[in-house]
């Protein structure tokens, strides 16, 4: 790993500078890392058929080893150079969603390094819809293996900020285009069948991908798409900042933050009402979309803070909530 802090250089999230752009993609291609911003959050890039850039990846996020990378590429033309097999519904999903927030998982080419795919026989594949990701996409000329740019098991980073936050060092140049348009990460579904199976909720709800269900008609509720068995990342802890959090009930956000505040701990609201008198406030949301850009800067701005807990006021469980409620839930665990 360099010595020498991360290089953090200014980009416009539309119309990037070519040299800027040109400097990622040198970097990458000498099989440095690259956090980056794409639509959901900032990514940490690398050559994903370098295995020692990959294995530095895994290095600077701590992350497990088994838990298998995104490959972007820059266009569904590209998905057949990472997969061994473009399945119908696979074509299907990335004709409809790409550029956009969902990763197919397809079987993988022979020639991805086994660390890149977590050791598994499958790859996960997304176009990001980023102006930045798909110029440095480009340039390269490569598929850039991408997790989401923070140590593992903290919150994602939607910020350039955040990720020198977490990785410091560990990353060779961080391009700064601004807060993520998003704010949780992709949807990850399995296209290998004949039908989508949802292993990861996130941007595109499963409604979107035409798997509706009533949520009162399905056992485990509207997300019963979901097998945390299949997707390696769903088994770890995730998205926790150094402080609790707690999830209040639909209308009850500043109630619970009261209590809490009554109860003499110091603490973070992040809900669509005015933080009570002595309570941090730290953004009032009014819909999900506007929750979900907040929620991960939220929670970091409230342990920068110090705040003992931070409370999020819970949204319905349908479309983008389905994401939001995961990520809340897997936050406030532990
Ligand atoms: O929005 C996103 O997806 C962001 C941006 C940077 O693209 N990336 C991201 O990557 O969230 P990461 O590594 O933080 O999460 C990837 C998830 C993990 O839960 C991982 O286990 C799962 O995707 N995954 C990757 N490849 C898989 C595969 N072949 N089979 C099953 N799950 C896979
Ligand atoms: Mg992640």
């Amino acid at each position: 790993m360099p010595s020498v802090p991360a290089r953090l250089l200014r980009v416009h999230p539309e119309r990037p500078d070519p040299d800027v752009v040109a400097e990622a993609a040198a970097v990458l291609r000498e099989g440095g890392l690259v956090g980056l911003p794409t639509e959901t959050v900032y990514g940490l890039a690398a050559h994903a058929r370098s295995a020692e850039a990959v294995r530095r990846v895994f290095a600077a996020k701590c992350r497990p080893a088994d838990n298998p990378l995104i490959v972007h590429v820059d266009g569904s033309d590209a998905l057949p150079r990472v997969a061994a097999a473009v399945t119908p519904l696979a074509a299907s999903l990335a004709e409809r969603w790409w550029p956009g927030p969902l990763t197919l998982v397809v079987d993988a080419a022979n020639d991805l390094p086994s660390i890149t795919t977590g050791g598994l026989d499958s790859v996960g594949v997304r176009v990001p819809a980023h102006a930045v990701a798909l110029a440095v996409l480009r340039a390269t000329g490569l598929p850039l293996a991408a997790p989401s740019a923070n140590r593992s098991g903290r919150p994602s980073p939607t910020t350039a900020a955040h990720v020198v936050a977490d990785l410091g060092s560990a990353v060779d140049l961080v391009l700064d285009a601004g807060p993520c348009r998003v704010g949780v990460e992709s949807t990850v579904v399995d296209a290998r069948g004949l039908v989508p199976v949802v292993l990861r909720p996130g941007a595109v709800s499963a409604n979107q991908l035409g798997l509706a269900v009533a949520p009162a008609a399905a056992p485990g509720g509207a997300d019963r798409t979901v097998d945390p068995g299949v997707s390696p990342g769903t088994r770890y802890r995730h998205y926790a900042p150094r402080c609790r959090v707690a999830v209040a009930p639909i209308g009850r956000g500043a109630a619970m933050a009261t209590a809490l505040s009554s109860a003499g701990e110091r603490v973070g609201l992040l809900a669509p009402a005015a933080a009570p008198d002595g309570v941090l406030g730290l953004g009032r949301p009014r819909d999900a979309e506007a929750l979900a850009r907040r929620l991960f800067a939220a929670l970091r701005a409230g342990e920068a803070a110090g705040v003992d807990v931070v409370v999020v006021e819970a949204v319905e469980e349908h479309g983008l909530g389905v994401a939001i409620m995961d990520r809340l839930r897997r936050a406030a665990s532990g």
